[in-house]
């Protein structure tokens, strides 16, 4: 890649909790980003707030097969070949008190809709990068985003859901697999408590002292720590790291 050139990123989710400071910190170290998020989400507004010029947003269902095509191309028109792929969308379906559905009681639309949404949209949007690499490409990189849920069995979140993040982490080792002929590495965070929407559909901000009694350093996590992780992860200093994990957990779940 010429000297001076900004490695173009593309996030979705990028109007999430997490999603957003992802694009914060890749725009702040340098990148410029294409904030994908679904249909009618803030996707111009977020993309304006990012340091520097140039980011743009981008509509896109991630449930629609040909919306990863179509996203990678308009950025592809209008900032030129993606080299880092972040997929931050996620959903996690909860009962209205904030409990997950027992198994028993699991339909298969809420099975489907999470496993749609959550691996194979990720499926989509990383099938579309890696139709891209055809030859090696300095500073590839591909970040997933799975979750702690997916490790430990989950506490609060849905067994439809554990099994997306499991297929989404499993995944990520395949594709990292394969795009290691051509230099590029894939890998995932797993975030654990995260101050971000999703968790808060289980967890009252007034139980967060209970909740961080938990984690061995004592905290709820940030979006930001979040992003620093993916900051490092398509950095140079990370490219001898594929087929990982970095868990951002505070200590939730040692290996
Ligand atoms: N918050 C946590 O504690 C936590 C923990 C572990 C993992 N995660 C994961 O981190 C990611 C972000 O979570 P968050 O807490 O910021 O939640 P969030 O709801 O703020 O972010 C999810 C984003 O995905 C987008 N999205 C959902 N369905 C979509 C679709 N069909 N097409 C396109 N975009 C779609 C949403 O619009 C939203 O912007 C998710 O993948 C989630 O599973 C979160």
């Amino acid at each position: 890649m010429p000297e001076g050139t900004r490695r173009v990123a593309l996030v979705t989710g990028g109007c999430g909790g997490i999603g957003a400071a992802i694009c914060r910190r890749l725009a702040a170290d340098g990148l410029l980003v294409a904030v994908v998020d679904r249909p009618g989400a803030p996707v111009g507004e977020i993309a304006a707030q990012l340091k520097g010029a140039g980011h743009i947003g981008i509509e896109a269902d991630v449930l629609q097969e040909a919306a990863a095509e179509t996203a990678f191309t308009e950025v592809e028109r209008r900032l030129g070949p993606v080299s880092v792929l972040v997929t931050a969308a996620g959903i996690l379906l909860l009962r209205p008190d904030g409990s997950r559905n027992p198994i028993a009681e699991t339909s298969l639309e809420e099975w489907q809709q999470t496993l749609d949404i959550n691996a194979r949209g990720t499926f989509l949007f990383c099938r579309a990068y890696a139709r891209r690499v055809t030859e090696p490409r300095e500073g590839g990189r591909v970040v997933t985003v799975g979750s702690v849920a997916a490790q430990l069995g989950g506490y609060r979140s849905s067994s439809s859901y554990i099994a997306s993040k499991a297929a989404v982490l499993g995944f990520t080792k395949g594709l990292a697999r394969e795009l290691a002929t051509f230099g590029v590495t894939a890998n995932s965070v797993a975030p654990g408590l995260i101050d971000a929407p999703m968790l808060r559909l289980s967890l009252d901000p007034a139980d967060d002292a209970k909740a961080a009694a938990g984690i061995p350093l004592g905290r709820i996590g940030t979006p930001e720590d979040v992003a620093g992780a993916v900051s490092y992860l398509v950095s140079p200093d990370a490219s001898y790291v594929t087929g990982n994990t970095i868990d951002v957990n505070g200590g939730y779940r040692m290996q």
